[in-house]
């Protein structure tokens, strides 16, 4: 399949960017793309294309920019049922961590959770694979966390693999057992820990050995805040995931800094994901280390808080910046990506430019698959998005609705109702 004549061809760098050079799309006019199979063939401009192949089965993108894929790298897609009832007591002045300290929050996602079938768990969570993947995620990472004991963490886990399976959205779990403290174990938070030690996080290596063994190992993830998990709850958790071999991940700097973004530095996580209250000085660590800094705008827009991530100042340190959507019950049910490059362009100042270069290459590398995602460039898997419109900037420039036309995943394409 030759894609041709694309108004805008987006092709950022293949590596993810830092600093300066965050936000260099290098725009081809006139572009366009061969697909071969699930793979990227070729990428330049249409007269060269056309003339060199000829024979190939063409798609006529004039009057349309076309980008690759998002990659949303913060998604807790899989949960049941819903909690309208706790966002309107927080309108009448309830904090989310009020309502979760009180037995609500997460842990009423995780008694529906745990009391749904996998069926039904397939089903709700299928919904929601669809709908982001029409507004243009072509890959998100997806954690557990809302059964906070092994059988319900664990069928989160074969939900995520299931519908990964299915596709067309490709997923990539994350064990996220440390989401909060269960009720049974509210007086005695490290047996809990001690739990996910010494079971829980054995158990997942041999089953991921039996059941999954062709994929790599999933992210281990840590709530760290005041009211979650603790930095030396964080850090024992993190010990233990290392010595497995599992990636670390970490939601860090929510709503209290109690130092968990330092920590995912230090052990060198994947990514530190939140970073709303993260100091200056921690912000400059992010500059010389391979931790993607995350920033989901969602987040506080959906809890109406006025404070977003410093993404600015993590650029001008040099680090590596993404952007997620946290798609969740409870703070943000948002997965539009195009909703938060809008909303990361007006709360975090970003440019669009900035915001995409978050949201593709670096939000690649913060689930670790820069080399196959996240950029337009012979080799990479075909996931691309035809806009309706000719300009990029229009992802940022509206908000709220839904600017892709066609998806291609691995290079097979993926038609938009018009
Ligand atoms: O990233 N902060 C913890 N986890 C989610 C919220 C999950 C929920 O409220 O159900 C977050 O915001
Ligand atoms: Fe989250």
């Amino acid at each position: 399949m030759l894609i041709h004549s694309a108004a805008q061809l987006l092709t950022p760098s293949a590596q993810p960017q830092r600093g300066s050079r965050m936000g260099e799309l290098s725009i081809i006019p006139n572009g366009a793309v061969l697909i071969e199979g699930e793979t990227i063939a070729a990428v330049g401009e249409s007269a060269d294309l056309l003339r060199r192949y000829p024979n190939e089965e063409r798609y006529d993108a004039s009057g349309h920019a076309v980008l690759p894929g998002f990659v949303d790298p913060h998604t807790h897609l899989v949960w049941a049922s819903d909690r309208a009832a706790e966002f309107e007591m927080r309108l009448e002045g309830k904090t989310y961590m009020e309502i979760m300290t009180a037995g609500g929050g997460i842990q009423s996602t995780v008694n529906a959770t745990r009391s749904a079938s996998t069926a039904e768990l397939i089903a709700q969570t299928a919904r929601r694979a669809q709908d982001i993947f029409a507004l243009g995620t072509t890959t998100a990472e997806a954690k557990s966390g809302y059964g906070l004991e092994w059988t319900s963490e664990l069928k989160q886990m074969e939900v995520l693999l299931e519908l990964d399976r299915q596709g067309p959205l490709e997923i990539q779990p994350t064990f996220l057992a440390a989401h909060a403290i269960p009720s049974g174990f509210g007086d005695r938070p490290d047996a809990y820990v001690q739990q996910i030690c010494a079971q829980m996080l054995p158990e997942l290596k041999n089953w991921w050995e039996r059941h999954a063994s062709k994929r790599p190992l999933p992210f281990v993830d840590v709530f760290c805040e005041k009211g979650a998990f603790s930095l030396e709850q964080t850090r024992l958790i993190f010990t233990t995931a290392q010595e497995l071999g599992f990636p670390l991940k970490v939601h860090a700097d929510e709503f209290e800094n109690i130092g968990g973004a330092r920590l995912a530095i230090e052990m060198g996580a994947v990514s530190a994901d939140h970073l709303v209250k993260t100091s200056p000085e921690e912000v400059r660590l992010f500059g010389s280390s391979s931790t993607a800094a995350v920033a989901l705008p969602l987040t506080p827009f959906g809890l109406n808080e006025l404070e977003y991530t410093p993404a600015k100042a993590i650029i001008a340190a040099n680090g590596l910046l993404a952007l997620a959507s946290d798609l969740n019950p409870g703070t943000a049910w948002c997965g539009n990506m195009q909703f938060v490059i809008a909303l990361a362009c007006r709360a975090m100042h970003l440019t669009p430019a900035q915001a995409i270069t978050a949201a593709t290459i670096n939000a690649a590398a913060a689930i670790q698959r820069e080399e196959q995602l996240g950029s337009i460039h012979p080799g990479k898997q075909a996931d691309l998005l035809v806009l309706r419109v000719d300009d990029y900037r229009h992802l940022a420039y509206r908000f709220g609705g839904n600017l892709v036309k066609d998806i291609f995943k691995k290079g097979r394409l993926y038609q938009n109702p018009c």
